[in-house]
């Protein structure tokens, strides 16, 4: 129960991987706001914590807009009285190839993913410094924020950006007892659908050999969010099967 007596905000916790981190908080005693673009997502994820005992609240917004942010914390903090945890999962990962990218998609891509975890960590940093008493801002990049990809252009340029984001906030809300990590997921299995060519290539690149699960990639993200993460801040976790770590495999 590290997260007893606190109150977090879980972006695209509609579904996927930040649907774990939501359940997995509320499980362990958080008072958690689920925050989707779907409102109906979010709300049936807030309406399975409070099922299974947990405590929920849904609310629709779009991370990439700033009055949507901003009424998502005054909302976390209307329902627990406080603002201990962000973790920003709401993303995008649309490909394109490069020479075919048009500045709609980039902008859309980078709004979401990048400016979207700009806003989420702003607003709700500034509502922990008004509290006085430090918190934790995990945000989820991506093994593609690391290393180059076929069709990634957008995304990973945005994931890069939000690992160097990271680094930035973690410097400036030190101040402020505010420590901020990142989780950098690999390949993990938030679509059933996912399979053919791109999954066995991706498997194979992986020491571990499968896809990750998104209650693996929730632990991560659990342990960077809890009081049990003290003295590190700045850093990417990898969740990833060993993907970014790997070179030959073979022989
Ligand atoms: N699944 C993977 O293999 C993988 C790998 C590396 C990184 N990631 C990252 O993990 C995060 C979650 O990915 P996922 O696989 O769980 O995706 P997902 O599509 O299962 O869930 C993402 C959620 O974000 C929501 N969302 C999208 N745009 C939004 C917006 N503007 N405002 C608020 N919510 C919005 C969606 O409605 C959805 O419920 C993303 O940031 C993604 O880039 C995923």
């Amino acid at each position: 129960m590290r997260f007893e007596n606190k109150s977090a905000l879980v972006t695209g916790s509609g579904h996927g991987i930040g649907q774990a981190v939501a359940e997995r908080l509320a499980s362990e005693g958080a008072h958690v706001l689920v925050c989707d673009i779907n409102g109906d997502l979010a709300s049936s994820v807030a309406e399975s914590i409070q099922a299974a005992g947990g405590k929920a609240e849904a609310c629709a917004v779009d991370v990439s807009k700033r009055d949507d942010v901003q009424r998502a914390v005054d909302q976390a903090v209307a329902f627990a009285s406080r603002l201990d945890v962000l973790v920003c999962s709401a993303g995008v990962m649309e490909r394109a190839p490069f020479l075919e990218e048009t500045d709609e998609h980039w902008q859309r891509v980078a709004g979401i993913n990048l400016q979207g975890t700009f806003l989420c960590g702003q607003i709700a940093a500034r509502q922990m410094v008004a509290q006085g008493d430090g918190g934790r801002i995990v945000n989820v990049a991506s093994n593609s924020g690391t290393f180059g990809g076929r069709g990634r252009a957008a995304y990973g340029a945005s994931k890069a950006g939000v690992i160097n984001l990271t680094q930035t906030m973690a410097i400036e809300l030190a101040d402020h007892k505010i420590l901020v990590n990142a989780v950098g997921p690999g390949p993990t299995l938030t679509r059933p659908e996912v399979q053919g060519e791109l999954m066995a290539s991706a498997q194979n690149r992986m020491p571990l050999k499968r896809y990750g699960l998104p209650e693996e990639v929730a632990s991560v993200a659990a342990f960077l969010a809890s009081d049990e993460c003290s003295f590190t801040t700045g850093h990417v976790f990898a969740a990833d099967g060993g993907f970014t770590v790997a070179g030959i495999m073979e022989g």
